[in-house]
């Protein structure tokens, strides 16, 4: 008989990180039930929380005793009274905390769904989402159901502002005076683009139930007047004309064929001194855990991928375009610059 001889250490480790699924599911439940936001208004007894959310309170106190023991939410000496930690504060629904809009996105019973069926994604190079949900795409259930939209939008919102100001920034869109933002989101990029050149028109194209929230958020920029919202299918047909086209962060969930169809759509609408930017995460050697996990997310979710740059140019070019040049924004956020071929 071979005994095991690894030491405890390694083998603890090995425990703990098994744990991980149970642990993300623990903080989901307990963002689910509004506990981070309750504890952040005042310190609370295990009975009143369970009273405020309709939890079960024997299993509440366990739940949140497991959370305290590795840091989010502290047990006060009593043994019942819990209150706030920096790590359950970013746990917050505050504006601007990415961290709590991701965490609602994760704990939808779908994502969840979705991740325990990873081993058929390994196996295929598919998406998990529909076999973990009776053949529902993503994006048919972020179309479809008011809740997962919510979600989902929410989650790509909070990520989209803070990269928006960023890519304003390190690029000179005053240069271009009709821009498209093709799957433009809610409109956060084209409305920090208008908010600071004044003399840009803009344009965005989105999925048809995406269009309202896309007014509310542009709406609200003080951009009236120099934007029009197209509803449309980006796989179909893309607004023709402009000087320069965007596409941020929605090649990255289609597999490569896709890709080059979304790209040839707006090469079909560019003219010939029309600039393309895309603008998506890359990976390389240096990418870190966060990023390579996202990576998975998009095979998981709809059978996307992360590539690194020259996966990106080959696309591209493979489109009929010409990458002139790449400008790093921030992390792995990249813009590749490109033009008719
Ligand atoms: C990850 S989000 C990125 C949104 C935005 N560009 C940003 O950076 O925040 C991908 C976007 O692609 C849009 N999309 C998906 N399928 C589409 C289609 N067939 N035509 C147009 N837009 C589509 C989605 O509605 C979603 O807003």
């Amino acid at each position: 008989m071979t005994t095991l001889s690894l030491d405890f250490g390694t083998r603890k480790e090995m425990v703990s990180l098994l744990q991980g699924a149970w642990r993300a599911r623990a903080i989901h439940v307990a963002v689910e039930l509004g506990i981070p936001d309750l504890l952040g208004e005042r310190d609370q007894t295990v009975a009143e929380l369970a009273e405020t959310t309709g939890a079960h309170e024997p299993t509440l106190a366990r739940l949140l005793r497991a959370l305290a023991s590795f840091g989010v939410f502290q047990r006060l000496d009593d043994g019942r009274t819990y209150a706030s930690t920096p790590l359950s504060e970013v746990l917050q629904t505050k504006p601007g905390c990415a961290e709590s809009a991701d965490a609602r996105f994760m704990a939808a019973p779908w994502h969840w769904a979705a991740w325990g069926q990873l081993l058929h994604s390994v196996r295929t190079g598919e998406s998990a989402f529909e076999v973990a949900n009776n053949g529902v795409s993503f994006w048919e259930l972020t179309s479809s159901d008011p809740d997962a939209k919510e979600r989902f939008n929410a989650a790509m919102s909070s990520v989209s502002e803070e990269e928006s100001a960023e890519v304003a920034r390190v690029y000179d869109f005053s240069r271009f005076p009709r821009i498209v933002d093709v799957a433009g989101g809610l409109g956060s990029l084209l409305g920090a683009i208008l908010a600071a050149h004044p003399g840009v028109h803009g344009t965005l194209l989105e999925r048809d139930e995406i269009i309202p929230l896309a007014e509310r958020l542009l709406g609200a920029a003080g951009v009236a007047g120099r934007y029009e919202l197209v509803a449309g299918d980006f796989f179909d047909k893309v607004p023709e004309q402009a000087d320069l086209y965007l596409i941020k962060r929605a090649l990255h969930d289609w597999d490569g064929d896709d890709i080059v169809r979304i790209l040839s759509r707006i090469r079909d609408a560019m003219r010939p001194d029309s600039t393309l930017l895309v603008l998506e995460g890359v990976i390389d050697e240096d990418s870190d855990e966060e990023d390579l996990f996202r990576g998975l997310l998009l095979t998981v979710l709809c059978g996307g991928q992360d590539r690194t740059e020259r996966d990106y140019r080959e696309l591209i070019e493979r489109a009929g375009l010409q990458v002139r040049r790449t400008i790093p924004v921030s992390g792995s956020l990249r813009i590749l610059e490109a033009t008719r071929a």
